[in-house]
């Protein structure tokens, strides 16, 4: 089946959710304590995403049902997330390709991601450098960045 980017609406709100609480408990865990992923898990629930849609551009990757989600405020990348039973399919590169390419026509020279451990890996592959280390309740971060061409539009 195709996988289609388009934008969420709240009625995807309840598997995203899914998909981040799944990623939270079988990806990210092997790198963070168990504190940090039940802090995220209570953080990323279905009604914040919603909240979180006010103010930022949240996109779904559909697949006949959500597969996965990143979000663009301006240049800057938050709560990527792909489905583990879909991970290596290239859905994490085409949700970072329809943001990057989102924020290049906007104009902006460059893209930021805060990069999980877990994720550092896979934006340095896309050409993201890092800029520093960041430590929060959501704990060790990697702030990446990484040029954008100009748009030819
Ligand atoms: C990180 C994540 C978004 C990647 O999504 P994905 O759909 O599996 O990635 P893709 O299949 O599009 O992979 C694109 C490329 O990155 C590479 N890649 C993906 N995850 C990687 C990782 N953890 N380490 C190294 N390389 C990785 C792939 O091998 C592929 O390489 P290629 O260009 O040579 O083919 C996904 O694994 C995920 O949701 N992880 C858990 C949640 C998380 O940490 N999110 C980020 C919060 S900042």
């Amino acid at each position: 089946m195709v996988i289609a980017i388009r934008p969420f609406r709240s009625d995807d709100a309840p598997q995203v959710a899914e998909i981040v609480r799944r990623c939270l408990r079988e990806v990210n865990s092997q790198d963070y304590p168990v504190e940090v992923i039940d802090r995220m898990c209570g953080h990323f629930t279905a009604a914040r995403f919603v909240e979180l849609s006010a103010g930022r551009d949240i996109y779904i990757a559909d697949e006949g049902g959500v597969v996965g989600t990143v979000s663009r405020d301006g240049n800057k990348v938050h709560s990527m997330f792909v489905d583990p039973d879909a991970a290596g399919r290239g859905i994490g590169r085409l949700l970072m390709d329809h943001v990057e390419a989102l924020a290049a026509a906007d104009g902006h020279e460059h893209m930021e991601a805060g990069a999980s451990i877990t994720a550092h890996r896979f934006y340095l592959r896309r050409g993201y450098q890092d800029v520093r280390e960041s430590e929060s309740g959501f704990g060790l971060t990697y702030l990446v960045r990484k040029p954008l061409r100009p748009s030819a539009a």
